[in-house]
């Protein structure tokens, strides 16, 4: 890729602490190991800290943070939170879940009101989960998943009228929503069953990031919500002989013998999560920075025009699709859905050479590395063509879109390849633009960086050379 992989860190006080903004070419000037400089942004509020900052333009601060130095602390309502830059910092936070794990009390509000499925487990709990749910997401099931992921977008097409007005985040985690559902369940299980369960689990995943910081008796609803669907799949699995049958809820249980109800109901939910809104953005921010770069979206329809030749795109279509490729992964690299991930520090570390204590808050936020412009080049520009073959790959930790490590997204390959074959349907027969209602600045307090608003306007393409040459 066209970055500059040089090396970073600060000038003058390595290891030590300094407020204010570090000059891009200091920051590159550094690669020694020890060398790490840790910072905080000017402007904390007395109480609030960097918290009314991070309300008003999210995205802006966190794509400054690499300026303050290689591990950024942020203060927000008294708690310091640790943001590590540096990518070997990124790459040593996610891949050591022996001493930043997902504990401490956010994780552990999350795992009271949604259970703990593999998305929410600790270390201790993590690696037989992770065993029973990767087999899941083996290549060779993506061709079946494949034709799901291109059966709900065809329903969810199939009422677009020319230039109507669409509400495209809503129609595509919808059509997210549906195919995990079919994934999950096997074809035979009955309709309305799996419906009130599709039902239950979306509603129980509600990610308003509020919802942590409830009180009691709203968490309480989340914990409601967690029994019912527990019920209902439990239900399931007694009337029809789910077992038998050929989604992953059947595949979990025979991996997983002596799990109860619950344990299938909470790694359903974690499903659900990881699966509902995530292929989804990415395919809403790719529109987005579509519809602002004219000259991509040409070389696009080229692409497409010559793969797909006026239908919708399918598995088989995949090989020839590379520049759709490139499109999400520079979507991903600029907007990646999962804005904070989030750890806790279980033993006394030293990261960037500052000492953090057991319990510290740790931050790794994708798109503070993946706009940093010491890794590269042009960080804020639209440029799919940085992740052709040829160009040098971003060193480790420098491009986390799915994270790293043992917990590195479970569903990165099916995940991809739903964004890819959406993206590809949507804008070779439907070409979505920029509306009014479009307003593609991040969503506030948002637990996944989504735009504001997202109204498109879908025009049919016509392609009545392509409808008459045979495939
Ligand atoms: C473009 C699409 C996606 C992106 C960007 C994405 C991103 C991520 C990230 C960053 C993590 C790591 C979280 C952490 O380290 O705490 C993760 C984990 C996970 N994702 Fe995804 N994801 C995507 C699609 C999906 C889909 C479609 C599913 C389900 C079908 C899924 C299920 C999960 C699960 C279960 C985990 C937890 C893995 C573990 O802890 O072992 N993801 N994802």
């Amino acid at each position: 890729m066209t970055s500059a992989h040089a090396g970073h860190g600060g000038h003058g006080e390595h290891n030590g602490e300094h407020s204010g903004r570090t000059s891009p070419s200091s920051y590159r000037s550094h690669s020694s190991h020890n060398s790490r400089n840790v910072g905080t942004p000017p402007g904390a509020w007395p109480l609030a800290g960097h918290a009314a900052a991070l309300a008003r333009a999210p995205l802006d601060v966190l794509t400054s943070l690499p300026e303050y130095g290689d591990l950024v602390e942020l203060r927000i309502m008294g708690r310091r939170l640790y943001f590590p830059c540096h990518p070997e910092l990124v790459w040593q936070v996610l891949t050591d879940d022996r001493t930043f794990d997902r504990t401490g009390p956010v994780w552990t509000t999350t795992r009271r009101m949604l259970g703990n499925g593999l998305a929410l487990r600790c270390r201790q709990d993590h690696r037989s989960s992770r065993r029973a749910v990767q087999p899941n997401f083996h290549p060779t099931l993506l061709r079946h998943q494949a034709a799901l992921v291109q059966e709900e977008i065809a329903a969810t097409t199939a009422g677009w009228r020319d230039h109507q007005h669409v509400d495209l985040y809503s129609a595509l985690v919808g059509t997210a929503v549906r195919t995990i559902t079919r994934a999950l369940f096997s074809a035979r299980a009955p309709r309305e069953a799996v419906e009130d369960i599709q039902r239950l689990a979306v509603a129980a995943i509600d990610t308003r990031l509020w919802r942590l910081a409830a009180p009691g008796p709203l968490r309480g609803l989340g914990l409601s919500r967690l029994r019912r669907l527990t019920d209902k799949i439990s239900d399931l699995r007694r009337t029809c002989d789910a077992a038998a049958g050929d989604g992953i809820v059947a595949r979990l249980e025979q991996a997983m013998p002596t799990a109860s109800d619950r344990d299938i109901a909470e790694e359903v939910v974690s499903l659900y999560l990881g699966a509902t809104d995530t292929s989804a953005l990415a395919v809403c921010w790719a529109l987005h920075l579509l519809t602002q770069h004219p000259a991509e979206a040409h070389r696009l329809h080229r692409e497409l025009d010559g793969t797909l030749r006026g239908r919708a795109a399918r598995y088989g279509d995949l090989p020839g699709l590379p520049r759709t490729g490139r499109v999400i992964a520079e979507a991903l690299r600029l907007y990646p859905p999962a804005w904070f991930v989030l750890r806790c520090t279980t033993r006394p570390v030293e990261l960037a050479g500052k000492r953090l204590p057991t319990g510290s808050t740790v931050v790794v936020c994708p798109a503070a590395v993946h706009r940093n412009p010491a890794l590269y080049e042009d960080p804020a520009g639209f440029v799919p063509d940085r992740w052709l073959p040829d160009r040098a790959a971003p060193p480790r930790g420098a491009y986390v879109p799915f994270g790293a490590g043992a917990r590195k997204c479970v569903a990165e390959h099916f995940g991809t390849a739903q964004a890819v074959l959406t993206l590809a349907t949507l804008v070779h027969l439907w070409n979505p633009q920029a509306t009014s209602g479009t307003d593609g600045r991040p969503a506030h307090f948002a637990a996944m960086l989504k735009p504001r608003r997202f109204v498109l306007e879908v025009h049919a393409r016509s392609t009545p050379d392509y409808r008459s040459t045979p495939d």
